[in-house]
């Protein structure tokens, strides 16, 4: 699959096979997909904690969250704990000078000079300021969304669950202070087709964007949308016709009780 068609097949998988085993070479692809993440200062302080179903002890899966219509947990044969280690941006000045000796950044004879007179500086004046949420978390996002297409690459759904405790997690799976639980990802082989009822609503492309100025929406050219269709990134909107029939098939096939909301 081309990465256009990747990113069109991505979207949220709530229900998962879970007698299915997910082979341990698909997570550490999705790891390796993390760990090569574009990071700030290339300190990487996304971490995961990966919890199989069938390992782990009942104490661990009790710390899971129990998300919006539970059953994706429960549904699940790998989840996913990513977390930020904010402890990690105590290296910066190391891991800067790391970047400048490999040539990835600064140019020039006097380049080292100046790291260490101008560079370094700055970044000790940021002292904790980076380990508030903020910047940290986009750099995780930016490594989770990377790990999310390489599961869908290999045929596996995926669904990421927010949880309005995650102290309570990272707590019950003894993570330690410095680290704050970002988010609990399910992974899985898909119980729902592949089109999980179509592309799921978005706002227009028109009140998102802007080029050059604040008031001028960015040009959506319908060429270039025609295009990404026939590569498959952009797919059918939900509902497809027949989505109330698939719902109602798994229900029923994977046994769920209640109306799967709250
Ligand atoms: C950080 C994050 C947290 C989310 N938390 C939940 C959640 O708790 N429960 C849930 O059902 N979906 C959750 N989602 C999935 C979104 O609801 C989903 O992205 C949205 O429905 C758009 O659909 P799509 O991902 O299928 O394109 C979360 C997604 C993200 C990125």
């Amino acid at each position: 699959m081309e990465l256009r068609e990747v990113i069109g097949w991505r979207r949220s998988i709530r229900f998962l096979l879970l007698h299915k085993p997910v082979e341990l070479e698909k997570i550490q692809c999705m790891l390796e997909a993390a760990r090569i993440a574009s990071h700030w200062g290339n300190v990487q302080s996304l971490r995961a904690l990966v919890i199989y179903r069938d390992e782990a002890s009942q104490d661990v899966l009790d710390a899971l969250p129990s998300p919006v219509g539970g059953y994706q947990i429960q549904l699940a044969p790998v989840v996913i704990v990513w977390y930020i280690e904010t402890a990690a941006v105590d290296q910066i000045v190391d891991r800067l000078r790391e970047l400048l000796e490999v040539g990835a950044i600064g140019f020039g004879e006097s380049k080292a000079k100046a790291f260490d007179e101008k560079l370094v500086p700055l970044f000790k004046a940021m002292g904790d300021a980076t380990k508030v949420p903020g910047i940290g978390e986009i750099d995780c996002g930016q490594g989770i969304a990377q790990a999310t297409l390489m599961a869908f690459e290999q045929g596996l759904g995926t669904c990421c669950l927010g949880t309005a405790n995650p102290d309570r997690i990272r707590r019950k799976l003894d993570l330690p202070e410095s680290c704050r639980v970002l988010l609990v990802q399910t992974v899985g082989y898909p119980a729902e087709s592949p089109e999980a009822g179509g592309q799921r609503p978005r706002l227009p492309f028109e009140g998102l964007f802007q080029l050059n100025r604040y008031d001028q929406p960015f040009p959506r050219s319908k060429e270039v949308v025609e295009e990404l269709e026939r590569d498959g990134m952009l797919q059918d909107p939900a509902p497809l016709p027949w989505r109330e029939a698939e719902l109602e098939y798994l229900r029923k096939g994977l046994g769920l009780k209640g109306d799967g909301l709250l």
